[in-house]
């Protein structure tokens, strides 16, 4: 998939320690350079610090295994992937006896500054989190001493759930939002809340793709972008893969684009319940 998708064009590559596949991703990446297709400069990859490594000393590390496993120098981006920690150790979901989450006090400024230090000593060109709200994103940036802002905030954005007000607290701060779920998620059922409706069936979407010829899912990551928001949709198809690159040849009117937003539901697919 990451082969196709660097051949098609895509130059992002959302990845993840806790998404197990970084070996075959950076191998992907450094076969395509190899090939002659890309520089490793073409690509920017994201990489996440998950919730066990929360503590300042585990920063750094958690990062170099992330970048042994790449088999990279550097990531282009490096983001707390969730504003919670986890008991630190080799359990990836730490659960008691009751199977409760086993949580870990530390101090989210201090893994922020561990953080900085990666992009200081060059193994992340820059730093950011995900799924922070604006009340952690504040505690970041009125941090005392605070050397470097997080330059992204990814959480789930798409029609059905718009984040109008933290996107515009992100504006404000120059915080770019990357949107996950931007096609609505694959509905697995795991980890996805399913009782809230298909995105890509949705009447509004398919009636303003039909006029541009279009795709629901194109139409949803069109109105993304307009609006500023990066959009990371994922799919292991081919043909889909390269459909969801073909987005930047019509744009939707001020109109379709108010249409959209008002399909904001304020319901998240990805409830993340710990
Ligand atoms: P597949 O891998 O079979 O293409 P999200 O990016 O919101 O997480 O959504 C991912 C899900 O959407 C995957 O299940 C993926 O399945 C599916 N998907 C990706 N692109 C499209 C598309 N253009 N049309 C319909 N479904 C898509």
């Amino acid at each position: 998939s990451v082969k196709i998708a660097i051949d098609t064009g895509y130059r992002h590559i959302d990845g993840a320690f806790v998404y197990f596949n970084e070996h075959e991703v950076g191998q992907a990446i450094r076969e395509k350079i190899a090939e002659g297709k890309i520089k490793r400069e073409d690509i920017f990859y994201c990489g996440k610090l998950w919730n066990t490594c929360h503590p300042p000393e585990l920063v750094r590390p958690t990062l170099e295994k992330t970048l042994k496993i790449l088999q990279l120098d550097y990531v282009d981006l490096y983001i707390i992937e969730l504003p919670m920690a986890f008991k630190p150790g080799d359990a990836i979901y730490p659960k008691d006896e009751n199977g409760k989450f086993i949580y870990h006090e530390t101090d989210l400024c201090a893994t922020w500054e561990a953080m900085e230090a990666c992009k200081d000593a060059g193994l992340a060109k820059s730093i950011g989190v995900s799924n922070f709200n604006r009340r952690q994103l504040e505690m970041i940036l009125n941090k005392p001493g605070l050397k470097y802002k997080p330059v992204s905030n990814q959480v789930e954005c798409h029609p059905y759930f718009t984040q109008p007000k933290l996107l515009e607290f992100c504006r404000q701060h120059d915080i770019v939002i990357v949107g996950y779920s931007p096609l609505g998620t694959s509905r697995d059922e795991s980890w996805v809340n399913v009782s809230s409706p298909p995105l890509l069936n949705d009447p509004v979407l398919n009636a303003i793709g039909k006029k541009y010829n279009k795709t629901a899912a194109q139409v949803a990551l069109r109105f993304s972008i307009q609006r500023g928001v990066v959009v990371i949709p994922k799919s292991f198809n081919p043909q889909r893969i390269r459909e969801n690159f073909q987005i930047f040849d019509f744009s939707l009117t001020e109109k379709e684009m108010k249409e959209i937003e008002a399909l904001n539901k304020n319901v998240r697919y990805v409830e993340l319940l710990m």
